[in-house]
């Protein structure tokens, strides 16, 4: 059965599943949809406000600048759109105070039957309706977006592409950079295509001479090499 993924949202047409445009619509995240692999629906919370002007956000108690997101609309938009499906929902707020997102944990979330992302604006969320729900808290950086939407998007990429059958090569989701190897998370090694030479330079002898032992090995020290001089704070698996 395909994965859903709810995002709730005061922007769903970010989603729109029938936009060529959409972001989520190209490459594999789109073919993995195309191949029922999964599914993703976007709901507004706006359509769930009880309030005169259907807002979804209200000034910060204490005073200070933006808006802070309603408890109400968000709580009643969450228990709607889970009893739409009767598989457990993971629910997942996307922010910048959360958790680092990890190839770990997207790993696990592929294995998940069903995603409720909630996609968080303006200053942040009232604190008691993440009380209430209890979510995972993820944030794709240490860097301010201005909606959790792109991180939404981040993360269905991320999912989707795990989901079996999503990629050409079954294997190519092992030769990912943070694919482990002896227990140490490695970024991938570099790689070349036709032709041999371009602009003066050469591809490595090694990757011509159809030695497959030798191109492995080759490519593990790549590894090593480029995680050693870039990530050094990869260590093991996380
Ligand atoms: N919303 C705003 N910034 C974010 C971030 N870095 N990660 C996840 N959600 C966010």
């Amino acid at each position: 059965m395909a994965l859903r993924v709810d995002i709730l949202t005061t922007f769903p047409e970010m989603f729109d599943p029938s936009a060529e445009s959409a972001a989520l619509n190209a490459s594999i995240p789109g073919r993995a949809r195309a191949a029922g692999l999964i599914q993703w629906h976007a709901t507004n919370i706006r359509a769930y406000a009880q309030n005169k002007h259907d807002k979804t956000d209200d000034r910060p108690f204490g005073g200070g600048p933006g808006m802070v997101m309603m408890c109400q609309p968000l709580w009643d938009a969450v228990t709607a759109v889970e009893a739409m499906d009767p598989r457990p929902a993971t629910r997942i707020v996307l922010t910048p105070q959360g958790v680092p997102l990890s190839q770990a944990m997207v790993r696990e979330l592929a294995t998940r039957p069903r995603l409720l992302l909630i996609a968080g604006h303006y200053e942040g969320i009232d604190e008691r309706v993440i009380e209430k729900l209890a979510p995972l808290e993820i944030s794709i950086g240490d860097y301010v977006l201005s909606g959790g939407e792109l991180a939404a998007m981040v993360l269905i990429d991320a999912v989707a592409r795990l989901l079996p059958g999503a990629l050409g090569h079954e294997l190519s989701a092992e030769e990912d950079s943070f694919a482990e190897h002896a227990g140490q998370r490695l970024l991938d090694c570099p790689h070349y295509t036709r032709p041999r030479e371009w602009n003066g330079m050469a591809v490595p002898e090694v990757l011509l001479g159809g030695d497959h032992g030798a191109v492995a090995k080759w490519r593990l020290e790549q590894k090593l090499v480029r995680t050693k001089a870039r990530r050094p704070d990869l260590k093991g698996p996380a």
